[in-house]
């Protein structure tokens, strides 16, 4: 491990995107090789909670203190597990700790990362780690739980139990310099001794009728239409039984349907149904 003085001073140079070997880390071609620089989350901004916002942002604020906390042996918090369901912004949130980190954003690739041929996969982790070390990334460990599942009760005794040992290892040897972000749909698989590696831990919220109603509304605004109608409170309702990403396709799909029609003003009655009869399938198919 670097110390933090190190650390620190490294961190400027990812910040002013040169590191290590000289070369923008987008140019990297070993980082390429295991990971992609699509975004898939959104533009737009994330509602999230008060509780969860300026826990965010406390996390990116360290980073603004590097020098400070280096200059008493600590280095800014790094590493950060989110989980919940799909459809609840965990890919949106790395998204935005890139954009508000300034670093970029790479999303490993399992189908390069995972290898059937012995000890493959190991190797692979080994050489996207340490190639980590030099070039500040938010590296976003996407369906975590396929790579950190529980090594208890499991037979494939050998690579894919091994494979998590080494992550948890690399996890541990993390280089603060960039961020690491770990997300899960299924956080009961994963593996008990990741937890606390990561320095925050974020379970994406249940909805409530205040954020669906904060997701329409910004939605709305985004794409330049309006509500009418009565029953605001039914939509927002029934919205806060459904996903954020649910409440923004149905808003979409309703959107366009009334922009063909040469309109900019949805109707929230038809909206509150939409919602009403997506939130009855959900709750068939739970
Ligand atoms: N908190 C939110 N505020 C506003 N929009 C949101 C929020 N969460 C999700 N969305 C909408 O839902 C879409 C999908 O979100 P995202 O892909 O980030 O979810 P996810 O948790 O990563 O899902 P999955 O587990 O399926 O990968 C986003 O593009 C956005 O439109
Ligand atoms: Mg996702």
């Amino acid at each position: 491990m670097n110390d933090g003085k190190d650390n620190a001073y490294t961190m400027r140079l990812a910040q002013a995107g040169h590191i290590g070997d000289g070369k923008p880390a987008k140019a990297d071609t070993v980082i390429s090789q295991y990971t992609d620089d699509r975004e898939d989350g959104i533009g737009h901004e994330l509602i999230l909670p008060p509780d969860i916002r300026s826990a965010v942002d406390r996390f990116l604020t360290e980073r603004d203190h590097a020098d400070a906390l280096a200059a008493h042996g600590l280095n800014p918090a790094s590493k950060f597990l989110m989980t919940g369901r799909p459809g609840t912004g965990k890919t949106s949130l790395a998204a935005l700790i890139s954009r508000r980190s300034g670093l970029p954003l790479r999303t490993i690739r399992l189908d390069r990362l995972l290898n059937g041929l012995s000890g493959k996969t190991l190797e692979n982790i080994g050489i996207l780690f340490d190639r980590m070390r030099f070039v500040p990334c938010v590296l976003f460990l996407d369906e975590a739980d396929s790579l950190l599942c529980s090594r208890r009760g499991r037979d494939d005794v050998s690579e894919m139990r091994r494979a998590t040992s080494l992550l948890l290892q690399r996890i541990d040897d993390w280089n603060p310099m960039g961020i690491l972000i770990a997300a899960s749909n299924m956080p009961e698989l994963l593996d008990p001794a990741m937890f606390r590696r990561f320095d925050l831990r974020i379970s994406m919220p249940a909805m409530t009728g205040n954020l669906a109603e904060e997701i329409i509304m910004l939605r709305l605004d985004e794409i330049g239409m309006r509500l009418d109608g009565r029953h605001f409170e039914n939509a927002y309702e029934w919205g806060s039984r459904l996903t954020p990403a649910l409440i923004v396709r149905t808003v979409d799909g309703l959107a366009r349907e009334t922009i063909i029609r040469g309109g900019d003003v949805i109707d929230v009655d038809e909206l509150g149904r939409r919602f009403g009869r997506l939130a009855a399938g959900q709750m068939r198919d739970e």
